[in-house]
């Protein structure tokens, strides 16, 4: 059996994290997962923003969209549930309002934009051309697809296709958010990577339901709602095992129930090139930033000089 070499624990090794993903060079492969740190600098006050590889801000509309009835988050067994419903101000409004603080607290900034058709993803991306300072756009395609019967955009590969091509329009690199709850995800994968996405982000949301059994009743307004958390961890480091296995070459952002260093270690591991965190924020917001800390820790504690040396390591 091949011995791991364990080298002396250095606290004053310097650690390489920088990572790449596709053509965008991050610092540290640590970002917010869309939807769980606001929209702007809403996190600034307990993290500094400019230490993350990059903030990734709750997915944006072409236009304003109020979202679901309350209740729209309850917590569940190792995780919460949420029925945000995609609430949010529009492109325009964020970019006027929101980006500027982004950038005066020295964040990168990722987009995440979302639509219910072919055409609302377009339109929305059509907003960010020109937009300064903005590395990459995510799109979301775990929405619900009202053009094709309520499925989602990313159980589809042709219509995951079609959305990341109308997306070329926003000019920046594109990253295609997939979701678990299919089992054509690396097929998916692989059509989003044909149509241009640079990358993929592994996952959004575990379908999932909670009845309130004193009202009988559905417990979030939005009836049926996405789970996340450390719920979801073995099914994140699942999906993107399974797309680094298939699809070597295409880069790979790991969420799903990230709360300390080694979570994100084991994503790496399984073949990411950068993480995610989301769900663990809202217990301490200070989340994101201690994972960065226990990435680089644990490097140290184990001899590992670059980071980039552990990704894909699970693959025999
Ligand atoms: C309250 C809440 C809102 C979310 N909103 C979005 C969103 O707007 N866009 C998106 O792509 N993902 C959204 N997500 C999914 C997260 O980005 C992430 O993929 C998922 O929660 C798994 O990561 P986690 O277990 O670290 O939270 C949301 C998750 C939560 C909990």
């Amino acid at each position: 059996m091949r011995r791991l070499r364990r080298a002396r624990w250095d606290e004053t090794a310097t650690v390489d994290l920088a990572v790449s993903v596709g053509s965008v060079a991050l610092p540290n492969p640590v970002m917010t997962a869309s939807g769980t740190a606001g929209h702007g600098d809403e996190l600034a006050r307990y993290v500094d923003l400019s230490r993350l590889g990059a903030v990734v801000v709750k997915s944006l509309s072409a236009e304003a969209w109020a979202g679901n009835p309350a209740p729209r988050v309850t917590e569940v067994a190792a995780g919460m549930i949420n029925s945000v419903g995609l609430a949010g101000p529009g492109v325009a409004a964020w970019a006027a309002d929101e980006l500027p603080r982004l950038h005066a607290a020295g964040a990168r900034v990722v987009v995440s934009i979302w639509g219910r058709s072919v055409e609302q993803y377009e339109a929305a991306a059509r907003m960010l051309a020109g937009v300064e300072g903005i590395l990459a756009v995510e799109v979301n395609l775990s929405c619900p697809n009202l053009g094709r019967a309520h499925t989602m955009f990313a159980h589809d590969p042709n219509a995951t296709a079609e959305v990341i091509e109308a997306c070329a329009v926003a000019g920046i690199p594109r990253w295609a958010k997939l979701s678990p709850n299919t089992d054509r995800l690396v097929e998916v994968a692989g059509a989003a990577a044909a149509a241009g996405a640079e990358a993929v982000t592994l996952i959004n949301t575990v379908m999932g339901m909670v009845i309130d059994v004193e009202t009988r009743r559905a417990h979030l307004g939005g009836g049926g709602g996405g789970v996340s958390g450390p719920a979801i961890h073995p099914i994140a480091v699942r999906a993107v095992y399974d797309c680094r296995s298939a699809l070597p070459d295409l880069p790979i952002i790991g969420v799903g129930g990230v709360a300390g260093g080694r979570d994100a270690i084991e994503l790496i591991m399984a073949g990411a090139n950068a993480v995610q965190v989301g769900t663990a924020g809202f217990a301490d917001p200070t989340s994101v930033e201690r994972v960065l800390d226990e990435i680089e820790s644990w490097c140290r504690h184990h001899g590992v000089a670059a980071l980039a040396e552990l990704r894909g390591v699970a693959h025999v």
